[in-house]
Formats: C-alpha cells, sequence, structure tokens
C-alpha cells in the first residue's frame, strides 16, 4: 500500500488531520488499534474551544454539533460556599464554548471519513516505523480484521504519529533526540456521567477543604460530575451513595443550592499530569496532540490542543506538497510549542488554583483564596482566564 501522509491513531488529532489534508487535496490512511465501535463509545472529554467548533463546521461535519451542541457563555467558579461567575461572551469578545462530547465528535469525524472512501483500518497491530529519517519512511503493521492478521506495509511521503499518549510514535524517535518535561500531579479525577438534569446550566468549578469538584453535562438529561481523588483510588470504595455524599458537600452553598441526583451510569478515575516532548518532529515523522503533550483536564484544553497541532501540520503539508516548500514543515515544531506551553500555563494554573495538594499548609490555602478573589473581582485577571479558556488564537 501506498499514500502520501501515514496517520497512526483515530482520534481527535488523527481524524481531523485526515479531514484537513483530505480539503487540501492530500491523500492519507489511518491505522487504528481499537474497533471503530470503541473509540466511538470512549468517554472522556467534552468540551470544544470556540476554534474546534469553527472548524467543524468548516469541514462540513458540524451538523449534529449545531443540533446537539450546548452553547456555554460562561463558568462558575465556587469557593467559600459562593460561586462567581465569568461572562465569556463580554471578557473574551463574545465567543464562547461548546459542550458535545469527545466521542461524538470521533462519530463525525470517522462517518465523513468513511463517506469520502478515505481508509481508516481498524483493528491494526504492531504498527512499526521505519526509515524515519530518509524521504521513504514506511510502516508495517497486521490488519487483524482481514487477512487472518499478515503483515503488511504502508509506504508514505510522510508520518502523522496521534496515537495519543501510549502510542508507538513517540517511542520510535531514537534515545536522546527528545528532551522531556513532566510533572505528575499527587490526585487524580473520579468522574461518573448520571442520568440526572444538571444542576446548572454552565459548568461549576469549585475549590473546597474537601477538594477539587466540578459539575459539567453532556446534555439537559445527562450531568457529568468530577471529584479530587487520590491518584490510584480504589473505585470499589466509592459506591454511589459515598459519591453523592461527598459531591454534595464540596458543591454546597450558603444559599442552599442543591445538586440533582440520578442513576450513575459510568464511572472511572483518571489521573493528572503535565508533559511535553520537544522537538515535537524527528526526520519525516511529526508528533501532534498526546502524543506530545498532556495537560491535567482542568483546563478542559487536551482535545483542543491536538487540533491546534493538526491545523499546524496540514498548512505545512499543503505547502509542501503545492509549492514545494518545506520551510513550515521545519518550524512545524516551533510553531506549535509556543501555543502547547501557554496552554500548559493555563492548564497547570487552573489546577494549581483549584485543587488540595497534600503538602499545602495554611499559607497556600489563604493564597488560593486571594487568587481565586482576586479572578472573580478583577476584569483584568477575569479576561485572562477567559480568553485562555475559550482559546487563544490558532498559531
Ligand atoms: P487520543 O484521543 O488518545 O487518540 C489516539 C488514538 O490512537 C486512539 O484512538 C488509540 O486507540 C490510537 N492508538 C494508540 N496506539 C496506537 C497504535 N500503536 N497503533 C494504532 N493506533 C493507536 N480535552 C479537552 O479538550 N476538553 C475536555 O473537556 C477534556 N476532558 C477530559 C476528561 C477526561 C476524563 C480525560 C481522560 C481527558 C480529557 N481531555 C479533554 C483530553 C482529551 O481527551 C485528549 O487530549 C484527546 O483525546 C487527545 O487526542 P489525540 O487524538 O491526541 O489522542
Ligand atoms: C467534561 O465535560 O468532561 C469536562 C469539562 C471541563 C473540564 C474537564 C472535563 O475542565
Amino acid at each position: 500500500m501506498r499514500t502520501q501522509v501515514a496517520i497512526i491513531g483515530a482520534g481527535p488529532a488523527g481524524l481531523f488531520l485526515s479531514l484537513l489534508l483530505k480539503r487540501l487535496g492530500i491523500e492519507s490512511v489511518i491505522l487504528e488499534l481499537h474497533t471503530r465501535q470503541y473509540i466511538e463509545e470512549r468517554v472522556r472529554a467534552g468540551l470544544l474551544e470556540y476554534n474546534t467548533v469553527q472548524l467543524m463546521h468548516e469541514l462540513g461535519v458540524g451538523e449534529r454539533l449545531r443540533r446537539q451542541g450546548l452553547e456555554h457563555g460562561g463558568i462558575e467558579l465556587r469557593f467559600n460556599g459562593r460561586s462567581h461567575r465569568i461572562d465569556f461572551r463580554d471578557l473574551a469578545a463574545g465567543k464562547c464554548v461548546t459542550i458535545y462530547a469527545q466521542h461524538e465528535v470521533i462519530k463525525d469525524l470517522v462517518a465523513a471519513r468513511l463517506a469520502a472512501n478515505c481508509p481508516i483500518l481498524f483493528e491494526t497491530t504492531d504498527a512499526t516505523l521505519h526509515a524515519l529519517d530518509s524521504t521513504s519512511p514506511y510502516v508495517t503493521f497486521r490488519h487483524n480484521s482481514q487477512k487472518e492478521g499478515a503483515a503488511e506495509r504502508l509506504d508514505c511521503d510522510f508520518i502523522a504519529g496521534c496515537d495519543g499518549f501510549h502510542g508507538v510514535s513517540r517511542a520510535a524517535i531514537p534515545a536522546g533526540v527528545l528532551t522531556t518535561y513532566e510533572r505528575d500531579y499527587p490526585f487524580g479525577w473520579l468522574g461518573i456521567l448520571a442520568q440526572a438534569p444538571p444542576a446548572s446550566k454552565e459548568l461549576i468549578y469549585v475549590h473546597h477543604d474537601r477538594g477539587f469538584a466540578l459539575l459539567s453535562m453532556r446534555s439537559p438529561e445527562i450531568t457529568r460530575l468530577y471529584l479530587q481523588c487520590a491518584p490510584d483510588e480504589d473505585l470499589g470504595l466509592w459506591p454511589d451513595d459515598r459519591i453523592w455524599s461527598e459531591l454534595h458537600k464540596r458543591f454546597a452553598t450558603r444559599d442552599g443550592w442543591r445538586l440533582t441526583e440520578g442513576p450513575i451510569t459510568q464511572k472511572a478515575v483518571t489521573g493528572m499530569r503535565s508533559f511535553v516532548v520537544e522537538p515535537m518532529q524527528f526526520g519525516r515523522l511529526f508528533l501532534a496532540g498526546d502524543a506530545a503533550h498532556i495537560v491535567p483536564p482542568t483546563g478542559a484544553k487536551g482535545l483542543n490542543l491536538a487540533v491546534s497541532d493538526v491545523g499546524v501540520l496540514a498548512e505545512a503539508l499543503g505547502s509542501f506538497y503545492s509549492r514545494g516548500s518545506s520551510d513550515l514543515l521545519a518550524q512545524y515544531s516551533a510553531t506549535c510549542l509556543r501555543r502547547v506551553w501557554k496552554v500548559q500555563r493555563f492548564s497547570w494554573w487552573m489546577t494549581q488554583l483549584l485543587h488540595r495538594f497534600p503538602d499545602d499548609n495554611p499559607f497556600d490555602h489563604r493564597r488560593q483564596l486571594a487568587d481565586l478573589d482576586y479572578v472573580t473581582t478583577s476584569r483584568a485577571a477575569s479576561q485572562s482566564l477567559a480568553e485562555n479558556y475559550v482559546g487563544l488564537p490558532l498559531p
């Protein structure tokens, strides 16, 4: 098999890249480890930045998003039992964010790609990257749903490593090339989906003595809730009653606001880390999305950052194929990393502002409250939060 761009991974990065390339007349083949059903059902992110929403409309995949997405013009920060609204439309030039589940985005992108007769090879295993520092790289793999898993080879001009944090692309880069920057957090999030109408129209981020909590949603009938927990928290110790009791404590306000309860349909613990590799390129391999960087979910940035990376990559590949210029490809990593680091800073800032750290002392607690007081009373500070939250300009 031969194509122009081999894309490893059908997550947001790989799928958006394939549609951006298609628009430029560039061919690609996507190799995905899991089944279509698995990637279309995996519960992950929920919040799309303004630019991500615009891109879905531009690519012609925004029809369900237009009908089912929930536009949010602000968020609430809740601390000391009181809520304070950050008004994005006022503070961020009329922009808003949209709640629309990541697996719904995946469904829309997969459907568009398959409708255009562009291949996604699901259930490919043993993907191995070769000749990355030549002009003829290739990928070998096994395609388990066909030919009894015989070994196959995909020749290409470029490889896009869009296979997430645990993928094979980053690991294919020779030792000594990449520098890793990282920070682990001494906590995780216990996330649930509940069949209950959200108790608030907008997201609520809670700072509480007992730890962080977040109210989000998936639809007018489904609430998504998160609780700060230990990074290796045992879900077996969290029967539904205990989860609701803890959530009620953290969301409590002085004026008796109540969380709505309903049957819990999904429960999971997610670890938190900040992680960046530099550069995001080696030879003809370009890393994008979680393969190159991870942010803690507090700023809701992971999916959105993956989308901005592949926007840069598609433009650079477009310039290569249309004008024969490698300049933008050579700048890919530096261009992405400027935005990546600003988004890392914001995600870290939101995380340290709202969570309890095990070694916090009363000084740290007072400092967090002062920061929250400042952010909710100074127009300059709330504007800074708002412009980062709705999404910084694309590179
Ligand atoms: P992935 O989504 O990880 O996709 C990688 C794909 O590659 C997968 O389909 C995988 O199966 C495939 N793959 C892996 N290895 C191989 C291989 N060897 N061969 C072939 N294929 C392979 N982000 C936001 O922007 N907003 C949010 O609100 C938000 N909330 C989150 C909440 C939670 C609980 C979690 C866990 C994450 C959240 N994120 C959020 C982060 C977001 O989900 C990720 O940043 C995003 O999925 C990254 O996209 P990606 O395409 O880079 O990687
Ligand atoms: C979500 O809806 O899953 C979500 C929203 C905001 C975040 C993180 C996750 O900061």
